[in-house]
């Protein structure tokens, strides 16, 4: 059982006491509860200052270090150094490595230079992961846990190692027993690529064309497995000897490598790292919207993963890493809009984070992020952000904001967006059309809703979807039984988008053709699909196919049909299927028709305005870079707790929802 949540949304940020000179130390905790921040991160790189040589520890420093954060009044989050192996360690077995795709080692000198199936690594992951909480886990300065750091960061997630080869035989082994069971599953009998036993299968890489999409889905399947065991051996180890202590980790924007939900399930926070202009530059966005949005990120961005990342948390979430300035990273790093800051944390908050962590205290002189900005510059003096972080801890104190109970299964929104890891996985291994990808769609259906004032919960397929007045299933190629049973029990809206219910398990077109189990709801099959190439679309009275259309075949009228009569939208009972992709105003008018349908009050929003409420108070979010009215929102007898009508670029205005 880990302790009671903090009842106000806490501010920390990310410190490296190594980085610095210990007399800067005190200092440093001073200024830190002077800016309002109250949690302090350290610890996840710091191998080879606790451990400098194999079995010799250094905790001097680090003691040192906690006494003096927790002497301050600030509480610590401390880290487990896994994404760090030093090069002793490294050193000693070489073979620890991950190897890429072509067989090369990913070399020591960075960090994550990791293979998550090294079975010398795991014990040496537990026994770091042992030292360190034997040591502060009663610490009453340590409140939670950081498992490693970024999970799958730098594409890690997926090695082709000796050792992920011998474990992915066995979990194949385990996974179908027989292996005709595994030829049968994979379709081996094309081009010949029969095995007798496990250990004739190789891992699917460096083949003549493409691998067999089975055989890469289950490659998918087990590395996401290694990363779930992987953490899962550290969190043991962890509960066992700091009782008491939330356990996280900080995953990412736009990572779908591994099953997020299976690594949570043995956490009890899930925590992201928010890099919204970083995410926008290095993200599908078109030009237009990296320009328009460039010092402030995609309206959508940071929302989209806090909806994500409170159901992979199953409600409790936190920002562990929150952009304070230009990054390193992307392949420009604009300064953020000023007010920038302050908004993308006060909006984490009102989506429900208990937290908002800046990365990081100090800008580095040295090393990989020396271009990475800080609250304080490297000369020690403030950065731009530290004013805005000032003015977070003083609004989150004028709002008197709690946290609000968070049941995990009650919906915190009226519309459940259905998203699921393997249809990313699904839709890179076999895009069909270049580009297409599940994780789009869901962002594309995200934002669209997001565009109409609704609040949205991101939910697994196995969520309970009873409550919600909208349900969105943008794109599950595979589906479960558990979600055809949970849509048969709605009675609410449902639209159901392209490539769902088109494969099996297995990676095969259902026996029924797509879509598959969805056929017992909704009485139609797609007979063919066609990706087009930009440019090429079907057009039908006011809106667009792009990318991908499937034809249909079935009884149900066509609701939105091409002007040549195709259907492209069908409609049974509650339930929709949409047969391609739209392109942005045809979404938008798809969704605002089901919207209203669903009976949610639909608005019209300015521009580059976001909602969200939590609790009774209303948030508005001005991502332009200009002024925006919004009077016509604003309830008419409504005051401002923060903010005015008038929203100033990167402004927040906030005001009390009678209803409730
Ligand atoms: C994160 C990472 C941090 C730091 C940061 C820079 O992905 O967890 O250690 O590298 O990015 O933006």
């Amino acid at each position: 059982m880990s302790r009671p949540v903090p009842q106000t949304p806490r501010l920390g940020v990310c410190y490296y006491p190594e980085h610095w000179p210990r007399e800067w130390w005190q200092d440093d905790a001073r200024r830190m509860r002077e800016m309002g921040l109250s949690q302090v991160r350290i610890g996840e790189f710091a191998w080879s200052r606790i451990e400098p040589a194999s079995g010799q520890f250094d905790w001097t420093w680090l003691d040192d270090a906690i006494e003096i954060l927790y002497g301050a009044g600030l509480s610590v989050v401390l880290c487990t150094p896994t994404a760090t192996p030093p090069k002793w360690l490294v050193d000693a077995m070489p073979d620890m490595l991950a190897l890429d795709a072509e067989g090369r080692p990913r070399r020591f000198g960075s960090r994550r230079h990791y293979c998550f199936s090294h079975q010398g690594y795991r014990l040496e992951s537990q026994r770091i992961t042992r030292a360190i909480a034997e040591r502060y886990g009663q610490h009453p300065a340590v409140i939670a846990w950081q498992t490693d750091n970024e999970y799958g960061c730098h594409a890690t997630t997926l090695s082709w190692s000796t050792s992920a080869l011998y474990e992915f035989r066995r979990w194949l082994a385990r996974r179908y027993a027989d292996i005709r069971a595994l030829n049968d599953a994979w379709g081996n009998v094309f081009w010949s690529m029969e095995y007798r036993s496990f250990e004739q299968v190789d891992l699917p890489a460096l083949t003549v064309t493409e691998a067999n999409p089975a055989h890469l889905l289950d490659f998918r399947r087990f590395a996401s497995a290694q990363v779930a065991s992987f953490n899962e051996e550290q969190c043991s180890i962890l509960r066992t000897l700091s009782p008491g202590r939330d356990i996280t980790h900080n995953f990412m924007g736009f990572v779908t490598d591994f099953d997020h939900h299976a690594v949570a399930a043995d956490l009890d926070v899930a925590a992201w790292d928010s890099y919204p202009l970083g995410f926008l530059e290095q993200f599908w966005f078109s030009e237009e919207e990296k320009l328009r949005y460039a010092r402030q990120g995609h309206p959508d961005i940071a929302a989209f993963h806090h909806d994500l990342y409170r159901g992979v948390g199953r409600g409790r979430w936190w920002v562990m890493e929150q952009q304070p300035g230009p990054v390193n990273w992307a392949r420009f790093n604009p300064a953020p809009l000023p007010g920038m800051v302050r908004l993308w944390s006060l909006e984490a908050i009102a989506h429900g984070a208990e937290v908002v962590s800046y990365f990081r205290w100090r800008q580095a002189p040295f090393a990989q992020e020396q271009m990475h900005a800080g609250l304080l510059r490297p000369d020690r003096q403030d950065d731009v952000a530290a004013n805005e972080v000032r003015d977070v801890a003083a609004d989150i104190a004028a709002l008197g904001l709690v946290n609000t109970a968070r049941s995990p299964s009650a919906p915190s929104s009226r519309v459940a967006l259905v998203f699921d890891y393997a249809a990313q996985w699904v839709t890179e291994i076999q895009p069909q059309g270049a580009g297409f990808s599940a994780l789009r769609v869901a962002f594309d259906w995200y934002s669209a809703v997001r565009r109409l004032g609704f609040d949205v919960d991101i939910v697994p397929p196995t969520a309970d979807l009873a409550g919600y007045s909208l349900i969105l299933v943008p794109c599950l190629p595979v589906v479960e039984d558990v979600l055809r049973q949970r849509l048969s029990a709605v009675t609410v809206p449902v639209l159901i988008g392209a490539r769902t219910g088109s494969k099996t398990p297995e990676f095969k077109i259902p026996g029924l053709l797509p879509p598959g189990l969805l056929q017992h709801l909704l009485p139609i099959r797609v007979a063919r699909v066609e990706s087009l190439r930009e440019g090429l679309k079907e057009v039908g009275e006011g809106f667009e196919v792009r990318l991908w259309f499937e034809h249909i075949e079935t009884n149900v009228p066509a609701e939105w049909s091409l002007r040549d009569g195709r259907g492209v939208l069908f409609r049974h009972r509650n339930l929709r299927y949409l047969a391609g992709l739209l392109d942005d105003a045809g979404l938008q008018r798809l969704m605002t028709l089901i919207a209203i349908e669903a009976g949610l009050p639909v608005r019209s929003l300015p521009e580059g305005v976001r909602l969200r409420r939590l609790g009774n108070l209303q948030f508005a979010f001005n991502y332009n870079s200009d002024p925006v009215s919004i009077h016509h929102i604003l309830p008419p007898s409504a005051g401002c707790l923060l903010g005015s009508a008038e929203l100033s670029p990167a402004g927040v205005t906030v005001w009390r929802m009678r209803d409730s």
